[in-house]
């Protein structure tokens, strides 16, 4: 709280954010911060003094959608003048001093290393300064802030923080900065407190978790530590780089009952041509055999994939290898981007020469191909019983409940008493694409 004139005013924040499941992690662990610091929350922005937006900036569409918001805040800041909006996150280290002169809304623009100041960054814009920080770490993990979690079920880790593969498409080694990793021993005492508090679900993230290091220690010893906690707690991981899989990773994830036998293992493309301009260190066979290691080790594990249509110079024959590959492949699911020119990253100096109209048509083939791959994987599991997690009730039915298997396919079941955090075997009657009907069975 902050004393205004002699009487002390609240500050109450509304938190809006954008992007990957990293700023969603930081989004907690800043909220914690503002907590420690007498902050109250909202999620109502008409009711706050303080508007926080924590952005992406992967895309261009993803900035967009935050320049919109702040248009609309802009209303609000005409009925409440001593509104402070702040810009959090990768827009806030992409654009810096740039947003404030662009945005007569914005107050204080704070990057992702320099959360832990925030409140007093906002004490400084509320006093009328202009804040820019984004100074990147080397260092910073937040490792002894407690994130301030909004679920119960799942939680979100960060494990190590930033990006040394620079792909060439990719801003993200820019605005999140080098890579380091937090101390094992300490990730290991927060799983044992959410094991004790009733989570069921521990997600290791990081934008790129296999090379995560502690010492001697790698991600698969990690893993192993992390799942030997609690063996009812299953453990997921994301973002998985293809050159930084080992053996001993794959065997480890075998191994372990309660590791969840899904991999996100991001292809980008299919061409050789492609991926080298990319900058992704690996061939679409290197990839192919990779994936048939992980299958000949971890029988029935899921495999999905993030795939980019038009980056420059993609001519037919390269868009065809990668629908190629997806056939080959058959993934479980895919996310799919139109490729977006990012300043200051390598691909930016290359000419955008894939038209729109053709960029969009590679991506309506990708998207139309997995979809059918995604759809016959999923007839498969009729007639089978999966162990699913309960989440809760399922978005379109309050008779229906709804939870994942554990190679993250969500399924949908007639409700019978069963509560969040359960595991329920659910026996599969039909698929669509993208979620598995089912019947409980026990
Ligand atoms: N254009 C399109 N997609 C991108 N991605 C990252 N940068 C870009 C870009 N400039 C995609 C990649 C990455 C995912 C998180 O976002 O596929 O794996
Ligand atoms: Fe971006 Fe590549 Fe790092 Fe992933 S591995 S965050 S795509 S630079």
């Amino acid at each position: 709280m902050e004393e205004v004139q002699g009487f002390i005013m609240r500050n109450i924040v509304y938190i809006e954010t954008y992007g990957c499941q990293m700023n969603l992690a930081d989004t907690e662990i800043l909220s914690r911060i503002l907590l420690n610091s007498g902050y109250e929350f909202t999620d109502k922005p008409m009711s706050a003094n303080v508007i926080l937006i924590n952005t992406c900036s992967v895309r261009q569409h993803a900035e967009q959608r935050v320049f919109g918001r702040l248009n609309e805040f802009q209303t609000l800041r005409k009925e409440n003048p001593s509104l402070v909006i702040g810009i959090l996150g990768c827009m806030a280290e992409r654009l810096r001093d740039k947003l404030i002169e662009l945005m007569e809304t914005v107050d204080l623009v704070v990057g992702p290393d320099e959360y832990r100041a925030l409140p007093s960054y906002i004490d400084s814009a509320r006093k009328g300064e202009k804040v820019v920080a984004t100074r990147l770490s080397r260092e910073e993990t937040y490792d002894d802030v407690k994130p301030l979690r909004c679920g119960k079920l799942s939680a979100w880790i960060p494990v190590m923080r930033g990006c040394n593969n620079f792909c060439s498409y990719c801003v993200v080694p820019y605005t999140r900065g080098r890579e380091r990793s937090r101390p094992l021993l300490s990730i290991l005492k927060e799983v044992e407190e959410l094991s004790d508090c009733g989570y069921k679900e521990i997600n290791l993230l990081g934008q790129n978790v296999n090379s995560y290091k502690d010492g001697k220690l790698d991600f698969a010893d990690l893993l192993e530590r992390v799942a030997d906690v609690d063996s009812r707690m299953r453990i997921r991981f994301i973002t998985s780089h293809p050159q930084d899989i080992f053996d001993k990773l794959i065997y480890t994830i075998a191994s372990k009952k309660n590791i969840c036998k899904h991999f996100h293992l991001p292809v980008q493309s299919g061409s050789d041509r492609i991926l080298k301009l990319m900058n992704r260190n690996y061939t679409s066979s290197y990839y192919k055999s990779l994936v048939r290691k992980i299958r000949d080790i971890i029988p029935g594990v899921s495999l999905t994939t993030d795939i980019i249509a038009g980056f420059p110079t993609e001519t037919e024959d390269d868009h065809r290898a990668t629908i190629d590959l997806i056939e080959e492949i058959r993934f479980d699911s895919a996310f799919t981007f139109l490729y977006s020119p990012r300043e200051n990253t390598k691909a930016s100096s290359m000419d955008d020469d894939v038209l729109r109209s053709t960029k969009v048509r590679r991506l309506n083939e990708i998207i139309e191909v997995q979809r059918r791959i995604s759809l016959e994987l999923n007839k498969e599991l009729i007639g089978r019983s999966v162990e699913v997690l309960v989440e809760g009730p399922s978005k379109k039915s309050n008779s229906n409940s709804c939870g994942r298997t554990e190679t993250n396919k969500m399924v949908v079941f007639q409700k019978n008493g069963e509560a969040v955090g359960d595991y329920v075997n659910i026996l599969i009657k039909q698929a669509n694409a993208a979620t598995l009907i089912g019947e409980r069975v026990t």
